[in-house]
């Protein structure tokens, strides 16, 4: 990766971080979420795994408010946000990415990242005419933070074309990006490393560990790639079923049988012992 500098924003707030409570979704019958609990401590990388349809996506959707939970409580820096609306926790800094990427696949790449930060003066037609100087200085900063984001993450010669031409791998790169334009202190990256390819994924797992160490941002990481989750993570939550089975340093998850039995079904356990 080119040495290039963190793009900085607003710093990271100080505080406890996210906190998941008895939170529990049903799905007419499918009880996707059951009574999950635990905590993304702020300034940490933590990850969260189990198998397929093990509730994790819907987590992330509950706790960015694109669902609403049937019951429990979430508290971001010890301040009560279940059920506020996507929007409210982009403003207090609380963003997602998508298990598939949401580029807006028609705008460049450029485009797409300066879209995000938010009470641009330009979107108001009456700042904008009264104040066009405003407007063209917060363009200009909002342009070169988007080429600064996009020189890190090593996208300089795609940012002119439409975002939906770029390979899926580059497309996670457009997501991360996003999410680093809102200038966000927490980030939930669905399945970053999913058709990424190897020397992508060694890429993006040294920007996340460097925007955390950095920038102090906390991210909450649901992956598969175990090798991308045990060399980020601090401490990793394990699902299944909806409920959270386990959860620690990697080095006591590898150990524990529960967990192959989660990702494997405990018959096909015995049948490896
Ligand atoms: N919108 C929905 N409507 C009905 N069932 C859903 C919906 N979203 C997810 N589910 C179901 O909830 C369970 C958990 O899904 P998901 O959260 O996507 O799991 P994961 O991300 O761990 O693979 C699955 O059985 C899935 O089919
Ligand atoms: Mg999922």
């Amino acid at each position: 990766m080119k040495d290039i500098v963190v793009p900085q924003s607003k710093a990271a707030p100080p505080g406890t971080g996210l906190s998941i409570k008895g939170i529990s979704k049903s799905f007419g019958g499918l009880r996707a979420v059951d009574n999950c609990s635990f905590d993304v401590k702020r300034g940490s990388i933590t990850g969260l795994i189990g198998p397929n349809g093990a509730g994790k996506t819907t987590l992330f959707s509950i706790i960015t408010g694109f669902l609403s939970p049937d019951c429990g409580r979430i508290t971001l820096d010890d301040v009560d946000v279940t059920r506020l609306a996507p929007h409210d926790l982009f403003h207090r800094g609380l963003v997602r990415t998508f298990q598939i990427p949401h580029e807006f696949s028609k705008l460049s790449v450029l485009e797409n990242l300066m879209v995000v930060p938010a009470n641009q003066p330009g979107e108001n037609p009456i700042t904008a005419w009264l104040r066009p100087g405003l407007v063209r200085e917060r363009e200009e900063q909002v342009f070169q933070e988007a080429r600064n984001t996009l020189a890190f993450l090593g996208l300089e010669k795609v940012c002119d074309l439409p975002a939906g031409n770029l390979s899926g791998g580059q497309r996670k790169l457009v997501e991360l990006g996003r999410a680093m334009m809102s200038g966000a202190g927490t980030v939930l990256l669905d399945e970053p490393g999913a058709g990424v390819n190897p020397t992508l994924l060694a890429q993006l797992s040294q920007m996340i560990m460097r925007l955390n160490s950095e920038r102090g941002t906390t991210f909450c990481i649901i992956e598969h790639n175990m090798d991308m989750i045990t060399s980020l993570c601090d401490t990793v939550v394990v699902m299944s079923s909806g409920s959270v089975l386990t959860q620690g340093h990697m080095s006591q998850i590898k150990k524990d049988d529960r967990v192959l039995a989660a990702y494997l079904g405990s018959s096909a356990v015995r049948a490896l012992q």
